[in-house]
C-alpha cells in the first residue's frame, strides 16, 4: 500500500503514542542491537534509541523511511520488506508496533525475525487482534453491498486470535513468554470526518476496487452505519482490539 507519511505523522500520532507502553515491555538496555520492524516515521525507533540501544528501523514504504530519515537523521533506517529482510549481525530484540497485521504472510515474517535474532533474543510486538475494527470493516462490506460491489471489497489485514498467534510463534521456533489481548477503543481526535477519515488513511487497500466516483458515497454511508456505535458526544472512536506479546527465540 502507498502510505501518506505526512498525513500519518500529522493526524495519526496516536498509533505511536499508544505504542510507547510497548517500549517498557521491550525494556531496551544500553548497547543492545534492536530492529524496529515496520517502523513507519520512526517515532518509536527514536524512543528506543533514547534508552541507549542501537536501533535499525526497517519499513517497506519509501515514503515512511524518507520521513523517518528527515525527522531523525542521526538514526539508521532502511527500506526493507519484513517477509524477506536479512540482518548481518544477530539482534538482541525485534520490536514492532502496529505493523505485523499489514504483512500478508505471517509465517514468512516470523521466520525472518527468528533468523535475525540471537538465541534467546526477544520478539516484542503489538498488532491488531481478531475483531480489530470489526464495526468499521463490517460497515465497509455493507456499504459496498448497497452499491452493488460487495464481492470486490475485502479486508487486507491479518488479525489473529491470541491462540492462533501463539501457535504460529511456537511453530516458528519461539517460546511465548507473555501474551495479552484487550479492547482499546481509540478516539480519533484528528478525524473530523470520522471513520471516513480513518479509511482515507488506512483503508486504501480495502477500497482499491471501489470506482473513484463511488468512493465519497461509500465513505458517507460508512459514517452513517458506524455512527450509532462509534460516534458519541462529538467524538469518533475506532473499535481497536490489540494483541501484545513477548516471545523468546529458541
Ligand atoms: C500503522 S504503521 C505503524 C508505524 C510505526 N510502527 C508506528 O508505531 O508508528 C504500519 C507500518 O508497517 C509498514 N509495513 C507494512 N507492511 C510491511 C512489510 N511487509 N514490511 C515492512 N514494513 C511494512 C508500513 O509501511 C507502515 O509504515
Amino acid at each position: 500500500m502507498r502510505w501518506d507519511a505526512g498525513l500519518y505523522e500529522r493526524s495519526f500520532g496516536y498509533v505511536a503514542a499508544y505504542g510507547e507502553a510497548l517500549i517498557d515491555l521491550l525494556d531496551p538496555r544500553p548497547d543492545e542491537r534492536i530492529i524496529d520492524l515496520g517502523c513507519g516515521t520512526g517515532t518509536l525507533t527514536s524512543e528506543v534509541a533514547a534508552r541507549g540501544a542501537r536501533v535499525l528501523g526497517l519499513d517497506s514504504s519509501t515514503a515512511m523511511i524518507d520521513q523517518a530519515r528527515g525527522q531523525h537523521p542521526e538514526l539508521d533506517f532502511e527500506v526493507a520488506d519484513a517477509h524477506v529482510f536479512t540482518f548481518r549481525e544477530q539482534a538482541d530484540a525485534v520490536f514492532s508496533n502496529a505493523a505485523l497485521h499489514w504483512m500478508t504472510d505471517p509465517d514468512a515474517v516470523i521466520a525472518r525475525v527468528w533468523a535475525a535474532l540471537r538465541p534467546g533474543g526477544r520478539f516484542v510486538a503489538e498488532m491488531g487482534a481478531s475483531g480489530n475494527c470489526a464495526t468499521i470493516i463490517e460497515a465497509v462490506h455493507a456499504a459496498a453491498a448497497e452499491l452493488g460491489i460487495a464481492g470486490e471489497v475485502r479486508s487486507p489485514w491479518y488479525f489473529p486470535t491470541p491462540a492462533e498467534q501463539a501457535a504460529r510463534l511456537e511453530k516458528g521456533g519461539f517460546e511465548v513468554r507473555w501474551l495479552h489481548c484487550f479492547d482499546r477503543p481509540t478516539p480519533l481526535d484528528q478525524c473530523p470526518d470520522g471513520i471516513a477519515d480513518w479509511l482515507r488513511m488506512f483503508g486504501a487497500e480495502m477500497l482499491r476496487p471501489v470506482p473513484a466516483d463511488l468512493i465519497d458515497r461509500l465513505l458517507d454511508r460508512v459514517n452513517e452505519l458506524t455512527a450509532p456505535a462509534l460516534y458519541r458526544d462529538g467524538i469518533w472512536t475506532a473499535d481497536y482490539r490489540r494483541l501484545r506479546f513477548i516471545a523468546a527465540r529458541l
